[in-house]
């Protein structure tokens, strides 16, 4: 990569009465950033930032956020143009690639995508080893870190031509464990690929179909699961995503990066957010009860959270979430779901949210997981299917993230310091005379 760092007047610190000039950059937009990499040698002091929210973690170009604003944009492109007019596929392209592909392009990344959706056939024998009742990310994590083992002719992190076979095969390989895991864990037999559908009929198609039926992809449905896959496709250096630059920055091969990225998705404080605001939905079940369950959110003294709601980075609304809200409505309405008790709870909270003390004070607006939990069970997907689907999405921005970092070569092994509050050094005592 290119670096695109601007220099700007620099900043000016005094640490232990050592006053240090410090190199602050601008990038294209957004917040300037003071250059720190020198503090601790120039000063023998570190900085303190657990959470990182004051830290920017390396120079990018592939995805942008003004929290402030509510504005996402993926090479520039603002999210609701791109969930509007474009496909998954072609969202791909860009943020793998960093343009926009012209027809010729588009159609040679859809089938260099399309001839790479099998799994070798001793593959399938991996999810066996896996109990029926496993969570299907448990089989994500696993079977995602073994493609490493199939394809190690796509494992040296040097050549860029592996490299992109690599990024080729986890974008799409991803729907094809992904359903199987489904099936799997429904006793179903699996679905084979079929090249002539698109991404997201082809995906639906692997987790629907069953031998004894035709099964015909529904295109409201289908439009439904790529509109979804482009919201999801990157949100720049959030938790796994600077998982999987960390793990790739001691040169782990891409395989096994995608696998620490699922594990860390996995959390209900990110991508298993969207299971825990369904799940609270359901659980309010009726709006009678949102009082009730209000008080408990406000209380100090108890730790429930409106789970869909929040962002570290948003303070304003979720881009992805008035998408999101939109496809709802058009999936519920496809599916004969609009009186849903579900929906009616979902948007009485927010109403109520969007004007309550509160929620407004803490700036927590809905995020993209509010209305993502009952588009995908209206879709027909288990609870348990839904941080699965958001890691089928997400693929492509951690492969974007990890080759963009393969590419810079100021890159570092990510190894973070601390402040120390332990036991000082002191001497080991014999066992028998603690
Ligand atoms: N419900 C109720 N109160 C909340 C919520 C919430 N969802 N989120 C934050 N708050 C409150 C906190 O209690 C805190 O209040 P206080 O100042 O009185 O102590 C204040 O708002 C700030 O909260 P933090 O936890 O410091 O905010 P942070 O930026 O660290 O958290 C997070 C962001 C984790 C997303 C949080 O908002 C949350 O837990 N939300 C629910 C889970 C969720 O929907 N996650 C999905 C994120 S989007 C994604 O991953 C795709």
């Amino acid at each position: 990569m290119q670096s695109k760092i601007t220099k700007k007047p620099s900043a000016t610190i005094t640490v232990n009465n050592k006053q240090l000039e410090l190199p602050v950059y601008g990038g294209s937009v957004g917040p300037d950033v003071v250059d720190i990499r020198k503090l601790y040698a120039q000063t023998g002091v570190f900085t303190f930032d657990p959470g990182f929210t004051s830290t920017a973690s390396c120079e990018s170009q592939i995805t942008y956020i003004d929290g402030d604003e509510g504005v996402l944009l993926y090479r520039g492109y603002p999210i609701d143009q791109l969930a509007e007019h474009s496909s998954f596929l072609e969202v791909c392209y860009l943020l793998a690639n960093g343009e926009l592909p012209n027809t010729a392009e588009y159609q040679r990344f859809a089938k260099d995508i399309t001839y790479h959706t099998m799994l070798h056939a001793q593959f399938d024998r991996f999810f066996e080893g896996f109990r029926r009742d496993a969570h299907p990310m448990a089989i994500m994590v696993g079977t995602v870190g073994a493609l490493a083992a199939f394809y190690h002719d796509s494992t040296d992190i040097n050549d860029p031509v592996q490299r992109t076979i690599a990024s080729h095969r986890l974008i799409a390989k991803m729907p094809t464990i992904a359903a199987r895991a489904f099936k799997y864990s429904i006793g179903q037999p699996f679905v084979s690929p079929r090249n002539e559908l698109d991404y997201a009929s082809n995906f639906l198609r692997m987790c629907f179909a069953v031998p004894a039926e035709d099964y015909k992809v529904n295109p409201v449905l289908a439009r439904a699961m790529d509109v979804f896959f482009i919201l999801h496709a990157d949100h720049e250096q959030n938790a796994s995503t600077s998982t999987v630059r960390l793990a790739g920055s001691s040169g782990a091969n891409p395989f096994a990066c995608i696998s620490s990225g699922i594990a860390c998705l996995w959390g209900p404080a990110h991508g298993g957010a969207n299971e825990a605001a369904l799940n609270m939905l359901e659980e309010i079940g009726h709006v009678d009860n949102i009082p009730e369950f209000i008080r408990r959110v406000k209380d100090p003294n108890d730790d429930v959270r409106l789970m869909g709601f929040g962002h570290r980075v948003y303070k304003n609304y979720d881009p992805r979430a008035k998408a999101m809200q939109k496809l709802c409505h058009a999936v519920l309405k496809e599916t004969g779901g609009l009186d849903n008790p579900t929906l009616k709870v979902a948007m009485e909270l927010e109403k109520i949210a969007l004007s309550d003390e509160y929620f407004v004070s803490r700036k927590l607006y809905p995020n993209i997981d509010f209305y993502s939990g009952i588009t995908l069970r209206a879709m027909g997907f288990p609870t348990s299917m839904f941080t699965v689907l958001f890691a089928v999405a997400r693929t492509v921005g951690w492969i974007a993230q990890w080759t963009e970092m393969m590419e810079d070569e100021s890159q570092k092994i990510g190894r973070p310091r601390q402040v120390y509050t332990g036991a000082p050094k002191r001497d080991y005592v014999a066992l028998d005379r603690r």
